[in-house]
């Protein structure tokens, strides 16, 4: 498993991670699949994914409840568990109320990080981060940062935290390089994690960059999804959490950490425009 370095800091998070977007519902419970999506979880699990990505929202809190059975019977510090707080909880009561419901819901006494997962205007961003930090010297989370920001709003988040921002997870892939332009540089310089969210893009892929893809990826014996996951991970600071349902899906993601493209390889990627 490939590495990185949380912020200034000597800890480590596994630079793939394991997405639950849609895990026990998506917006509203689903709670049909529950013990297919443990088994799901406790399979992502036992093939080594130690780094899960969810959220209060997801399944309004479900996911969270199914991600809690799944890990119960791994050591809690073998783990690094990410959620989120969603924009109507960011000022400082409700902001503290959704960390304690997400614990409770995780059946865990504190996050790894907690993010915040999208901005929210009408609560002054200083009044969130100044909660997060004191829920931090509490021991309920051990690092902070934020989702969805883009490069104005993280220098701001950067400048009023009193407590260091140690990612910002976006929409970043093969197709949707955005981040590439101003967020990514400044993440380099800053010290923050960029986490890529869909960076499978949803298995949805447009012809002309399915061809590019086919072609390394028969160089390196691989899938596509293998080569569009090492491409993000060959960028310094960035960490991937893309979500899969099936044991094939999984090794086949968890194998991309250890793809190593040839740099021709990475610049033909890196021109592709969509
Ligand atoms: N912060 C945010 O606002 C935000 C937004 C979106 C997502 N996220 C996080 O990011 C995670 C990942 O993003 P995502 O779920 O949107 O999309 P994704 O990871 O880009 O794509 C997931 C899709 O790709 C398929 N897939 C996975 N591995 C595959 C493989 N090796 N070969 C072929 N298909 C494969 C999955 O199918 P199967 O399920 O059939 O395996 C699923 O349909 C989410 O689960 C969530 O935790 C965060």
């Amino acid at each position: 498993m490939l590495y990185r370095k949380i912020g200034k800091t000597e800890e480590m998070v596994p630079a793939l991670g394991f997405g639950t977007w849609g895990i026990g519902g998506e917006a509203e419970p689903d709670y049909s699949r529950d013990s297919e999506q443990i088994i799901n979880m406790e399979i992502a699990l036992d093939l080594g994914y130690r780094h899960i990505d969810t959220a209060e929202y997801y399944a309004d809190g479900h996911t969270e409840e199914l991600v809690a059975e799944a890990i119960k019977i791994f050591p809690r510090e073998e783990l690094f568990i990410v959620s989120k707080v969603w924009p109507n909880h960011l000022n400082k009561e409700e902001l503290e109320k959704a960390l304690k419901r997400s614990l409770k819901r995780l059946k865990t006494d504190y996050l790894d990080l907690y993010l915040i997962h999208w901005p929210n205007p009408d609560v002054p961003l200083k009044e969130s981060l100044d909660t997060m930090a004191k829920l931090k010297k509490a021991g309920f989370i051990k690092h902070i940062g934020v989702s969805n920001f883009d490069g104005e709003l993280l220098k701001e988040a950067i400048k009023v935290s009193p407590e260091p921002i140690s990612f910002n997870q976006v929409l970043y892939n093969i197709v949707d390089k955005n981040p590439e332009k101003e967020l990514l540089p400044l993440c380099q310089e800053n010290d923050v994690n960029l986490t890529a969210y869909s960076p499978l893009k949803r298995g949805t892929l447009p012809s002309g960059v399915k061809t590019i893809l086919k072609e390394i990826a028969l160089k390196y014996n691989s899938t596509i999804y293998q080569v569009m996951l090492a491409w993000l991970l060959s960028k310094e600071r960035v960490i991937a959490i893309p979500k899969a349902s099936s044991p094939d899906h999984l090794q086949e993601n968890l194998n991309a950490a250890d793809l190593k493209l040839n740099p021709e390889d990475i610049e033909k990627l890196n021109k592709f425009t969509s």
